[in-house]
């Protein structure tokens, strides 16, 4: 049967560039610094990110807990988004390593927080209050829909953060989704934050891997917090070699994948007991509601006996990813099968 797979990009396949350069890679000891090719791998990052230095690291949720780590302190305060996936799906990592206490704000529909609810989140200098240092923004905005923050926005918000004595960490892990929808560099959705974690292993369909990336000092004491969490890999060249092929082969194309979000969202809306959760389809990431009456459970089981796969994201809501894997017929397919379940 064919199988349609929209849970996410992170079900993507290295290409066989990917698997040639990996069997070829040189390499060394990365934790003594010795291995060529993750060498090279993170100056690449940092370039692309307009950053000193950068650190590979085995998942975006790692490099998010490292900008944590190495950005707070024990007892800290960290605001982030209601919808953010540091604060929802990372499994509290904050605040069982960090020891943070997390402020949340609502995000908008586009995926950023106002800055006057940032503002107002962040606390006095007072006795009774924990010290607020950190401020995460989430770029493009999974829960949102794969929604952009644009630079104008992200340069308010560091600016804000700043102002108040605030570090700022980008959870980028879609940052090249959003540069592509923007038409603009990478670097420029990360020029004024402290922190910027990218993953590899999603659109850009290497098999493991994240980049964070900052200035020479943070990713000193970052190298350090990634050994204490076990992360620190030997002949990593083997996996950074497919980080290196998919910066500089995968990044373009995502804009097929953000077409063809268009194409699922242009047919959702004509399946009647659907209707979409966001305004416009930004990039990558669709979200659809189901009309109450149907159990999302059972609609999810129904299109998977049919091939196609997308995942639950609330009581009536679904996502659907569109990546490298699924092409503009698979679409067609699994518009077709969605239109069937809906009508059975
Ligand atoms: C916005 C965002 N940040 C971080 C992550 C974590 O990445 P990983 O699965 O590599 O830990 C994800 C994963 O889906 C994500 O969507």
């Amino acid at each position: 049967m064919k199988i349609i797979d929209l849970r996410s990009d992170t079900v993507t396949h290295p290409t066989d560039a990917m698997r040639k350069a990996m069997a070829a890679a040189e390499v060394g000891d990365d934790v003594f610094g010795e291995d060529p090719t993750v060498n090279r791998l993170e100056i690449m990052a940092a370039q692309k990110m307009g950053k000193e230095a950068a650190l590979f690291t085995v998942s975006g949720t790692m490099s998010n807990l490292i900008a944590v780590l190495t950005h707070t302190r024990n007892g800290n305060e960290i605001i982030l988004g209601t919808e953010a996936h540091i604060f929802l799906n990372e499994v509290g990592g904050a605040a069982a390593l960090g020891g943070v206490m997390v402020h949340t704000v609502p995000n908008d529909a586009g995926g950023r927080l106002p800055l006057a609810d940032i503002e107002n989140a962040i606390r006095d200098k007072n006795i009774h209050y924990p010290e607020t240092t950190l401020l995460c923004l989430e770029n493009t905005q999974n829960r949102c829909g794969g929604a952009v923050l644009t630079p104008e926005y992200t340069n308010q918000a560091v600016e804000l953060a700043h102002r108040h004595g605030l570090k700022v960490h980008l959870d980028g892990a879609r940052i090249f989704n959003a540069a592509v929808a923007l038409g603009i560099p990478a670097a420029e959705l990360a020029a004024g934050v402290d922190s910027v974690g990218f993953c590899l292993s999603k659109g850009l369909s290497a098999p493991v891997g994240s980049v964070l990336c900052g200035n020479k000092d943070f990713i000193e004491r970052a190298r350090k917090k990634r050994k204490m969490l076990g992360g620190g890999m030997r002949q990593a060249g083997v996996i950074a070699a497919a980080g290196i092929v998919a910066l500089e082969t995968m990044v373009d194309r995502l804009a097929e994948d953000h077409a063809n979000a268009r194409k699922l969202e242009a047919g959702l809306t004509q399946i009647r007991g659907i209707t979409l959760a966001q305004e416009k389809i930004a990039t990558n990431i669709v979200i659809f509601d189901l009309v109450q009456s149907f159990p999302v459970a059972e609609f999810i089981t129904k299109l998977d006996s049919h091939g196609v796969k997308v995942v639950r994201f609330g009581n009536h809501r679904l996502r659907a990813v569109t990546h490298r894997m699924v092409s503009a017929d698979d679409i067609d397919y699994a518009l077709t099968k969605i239109e069937q379940v809906c009508r059975e």
